[in-house]
Parts: structure tokens; C-alpha cells; sequence
């Protein structure tokens, strides 16, 4: 730890972290919420878990009128522990499922559908309540909480995302999860309603070069001046 690192961020500071699949949100900003002391919110799960449910119920994904009438239904909690962030679908913890090809192929047509995203959106709100909380997706620093404090675009080569991805995975395909990174990022940077974008003010980190740790490091430093500026 550096002396930066001790000096208090604002309890109520919220850093909102975009960015394409793969490009090490989930990390850095699961990371960055443990060196400060911030909770951590994973929105991307929160989507992951609502088409978990839709493929139980037998629902065809790609049929967004369907999506639409059944996404007040299943009740999403998450938990903003960075060391144990836990989701829940009615109960059930679905944590491992929501990281299924099955869930990985679904997940953009879902989160194109705007009926899914308000349902979503209300509950981010929810959980942000009065800040002190990283929070990871492609549409925080645009739509869910623009007022944020701190706004990173995190991106990488796709190369680079496919790599880390498969590692992750335990896996060896890299060139099959680079196809499904890019399909994924194709849906979610054209969709109509909260697109992937980089949003106004947001701070372009390209991780492709960086560890992770020094991806952490940049933005506890970018945090440390968007609290000392915020002044709350
Ligand atoms: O971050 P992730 O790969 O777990 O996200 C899964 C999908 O959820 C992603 O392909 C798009 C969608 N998503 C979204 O549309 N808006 C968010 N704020 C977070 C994720």
C-alpha cells in the first residue's frame, strides 16, 4: 500500500466503471472497492441473473415481447461485498450458473430489451442509495448514476480480453471466446436503449498493457482526486 492509499475517499463517493466484456471491470473495480473501503456492485450480474431465470422458465429470449411481460417477475438481490459480492434469484444463489456458454449467448438480446433495463435500473438505484460503492457495467456512468463522482471506460485489445477470459475460465478455446466477446460487444455498443458509450467525463483506462494491479492503482489514484474535488 501507498501513502495515497490511506488517505480517506468521501463516504458517499460513487465511481462508476464502463466497459466492454472482458476488459478487467470486474477485478479492478472488485479491487478498487477493497482498497477503499467501498462497497461493489456488479450490474452485469444483475442482467446475467434475470436471463439465468427467462431460459429456466423456457422462455425464447429472442422473442422480446416475451422478455418484456416477464421481466417484473423474478426477484434479483445482490450482495456488495467486494471480497463476496452474492447473487440471488428468488432466493437461489446463482453465482456460478449466470457464467454458462447458455447465459454468456443470451445476455445481450435480453439486455436490449427496455422493459429489462427499467426493472434493472430501479433496483441499481436502489443499491447505490447514498454511494460508497464502485459499480461495474456499460451503462453507469451514462444512465444509472451520471452524477457520479469518479467515471471510468475501461477497455482492452480484444486479443488481450479473449486471453484473460479463457484463463479465467479455465479454458483453452481463446479464439471461440474472442468470437463471443465481439458478438457481445456488436449487441451491447448497438442496442437502442443505454448503449455501451464512453460516457461525458469518463476517464479512458486502456488496460491492455497493465496488470491488474497497476489497472487498480490508476484508479484508487483517479479516486483520491475525484474525492478531494467533490469535496463531500
Ligand atoms: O459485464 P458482463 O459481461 O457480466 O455483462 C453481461 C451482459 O450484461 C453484457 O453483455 C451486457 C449486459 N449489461 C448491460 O447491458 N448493462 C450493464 N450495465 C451491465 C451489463
Amino acid at each position: 500500500m501507498n501513502s495515497v492509499d490511506s488517505t480517506p475517499v468521501p463516504a458517499s463517493l460513487v465511481i462508476a466503471v464502463d466497459g466492454t466484456s472482458g476488459s478487467g471491470k470486474s477485478s479492478a473495480s472488485r479491487g478498487v472497492a477493497d482498497r477503499l473501503g467501498l462497497r461493489y456492485l456488479d450490474t452485469g450480474a444483475m442482467f446475467r441473473a434475470m436471463t439465468w431465470w427467462l431460459l429456466r422458465e423456457g422462455v425464447d429470449v429472442r422473442d422480446a415481447a416475451a422478455v418484456a411481460a416477464l421481466a417484473g417477475r423474478p426477484r434479483i438481490d445482490s450482495g456488495t461485498d467486494p471480497l463476496a459480492p452474492t447473487i440471488t434469484v428468488d432466493g437461489t444463489d446463482v453465482s456460478v450458473e449466470i457464467r454458462s456458454d447458455a447465459v454468456n449467448a443470451a445476455v445481450s438480446p435480453v439486455s436490449a430489451v427496455p422493459e429489462v433495463r427499467t426493472r434493472l435500473l430501479e433496483l441499481q438505484r436502489e443499491a447505490i442509495g447514498d454511494g460508497g460503492i464502485v459499480v461495474e457495467g456499460r451503462d453507469i456512468g451514462s444512465v444509472v448514476w451520471p452524477q457520479a463522482e469518479l467515471k471510468v471506460y475501461l477497455s482492452a485489445d480484444p486479443a488481450a480480453r479473449a486471453r484473460r477470459r479463457t484463463a479465467e475460465q479455465g479454458g483453452t478455446d481463446v479464439a471461440s471466446t474472442e468470437q463471443s466477446l465481439l458478438e457481445r460487444d456488436r449487441i451491447d455498443s448497438g442496442r437502442a436503449t443505454a448503449p455501451l458509450v464512453m460516457a461525458d467525463g469518463a476517464v479512458h483506462v486502456d488496460s491492455t498493457h497493465l496488470t491488474l494491479e497497476q489497472v487498480i492503482d490508476r484508479l484508487v489514484e483517479l479516486a483520491h482526486g475525484a474525492g478531494a474535488r467533490s469535496g463531500v
